[in-house]
């Protein structure tokens, strides 16, 4: 009986490992792992043999939550595969998801959950550089990328604040500061008599599996369409693939001028992030 008992999430790190392994793009993304981080999480026992896991989040309605009842990851190791139906039934019964996700290179959750699950919705593209960023010269001259220093968090602060929260968006002073201490955020400026302005940001997040690393531009509202994201994304991208990284980009499914930018530099659409309803 392959049934859901309550574990500790690093008690299953080993097994989300193998899952990551599966994927054709072998991370999960930050928003993912924040997700997962309030999660309960089961694994599923068959005896006393570990037979895989499952993570549960029971969301809220506030906009850019998740679906209420979700099961956010569902994982068999491979010698148990035959009883994966068995398995994802038996979570359902104890769970009660009223959603899944997935990702469109998880073929063997597809196979498990579709059948309960059919409604497919697609809602955020995953794109992977797979080489070298396309080189963009500079859109203007006097523009530069350079990392963020402690002295423009006020500029820094008015570009979050402009976002909503879907979009890296935060109007809460200490979450700012938080994030400048806690990950690298570069800066593009421009020069003038006055000294530099802040026109941009982008910041870098390791995900879950090295050398997977995450970078999201927000440039200011004023300045947008004129190559400047471009140009501040393909500078620090660039960086990223010099020291070894592999940049992935996650963003919403109507989040038509970053899914531009991602393609103008090089990044591959490899897998889809979806929501599977009843
Ligand atoms: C995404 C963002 C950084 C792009 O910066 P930008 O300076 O406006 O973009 P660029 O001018 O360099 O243009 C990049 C590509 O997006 C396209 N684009 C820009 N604005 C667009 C719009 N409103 N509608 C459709 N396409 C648009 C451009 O045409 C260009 O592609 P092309 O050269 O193939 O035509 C900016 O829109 C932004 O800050 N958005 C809010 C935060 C956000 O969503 N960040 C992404 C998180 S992953």
């Amino acid at each position: 009986m392959l049934g859901p008992q309550p574990a500790k999430l690093p008690a299953l790190s080993a097994l989300r490992r193998e899952h990551v392994r599966r994927l054709t793009v072998a991370t999960l993304v930050d928003v993912h792992e924040e997700l997962a981080g309030r999660a309960r999480s089961f694994a599923l026992e068959d005896g006393r043999a570990l037979a895989g896991y499952a993570l549960f989040v029971l969301g809220g309605a506030a906009p850019g939550s998740p679906p209420s009842r979700l099961l956010l990851e569902f994982h068999v190791r491979p010698r148990f595969l035959q009883r994966a139906p068995e398995a994802f039934a038996r979570s359902c019964d104890h769970l009660r998801p009223t959603a899944v996700a997935c990702r469109t290179d998880d073929a063997s959750l597809l196979a498990v959950a579709l059948p309960a699950f059919p409604r497919v919705r697609a809602t955020a593209p995953l794109y992977v550089l797979d080489g070298p960023p396309a080189r963009t010269p500079p859109p203007s001259p006097g523009l530069r990328v350079r990392p963020l220093r402690r002295v423009d968090l006020d500029a820094a602060a008015l570009l979050y604040a402009q976002e909503p929260p879907e979009r890296a968006g935060t109007t809460d002073r200490g979450e700012i500061e938080a994030r400048l201490r806690a990950r690298r955020e570069w800066g593009l400026y421009r020069s003038h008599g006055r000294g530099d302005e802040l026109l941009g940001v982008a910041h870098v997040v390791p995900q879950s599996h090295a050398p997977f690393v995450g970078v999201g531009p927000v440039l200011r509202r004023d300045v947008r369409g004129r190559g400047y994201g471009t140009f501040l994304t393909a500078a620090v991208v660039a960086a990223q693939a010099r020291a070894g990284r592999r940049v992935v980009a996650a963003m919403g499914r109507q989040n038509i001028p970053a899914q531009a930018l991602a393609r103008k530099l090089g990044l591959r659409l490899a897998a889809w992030h979806l929501t599977l309803e009843r």
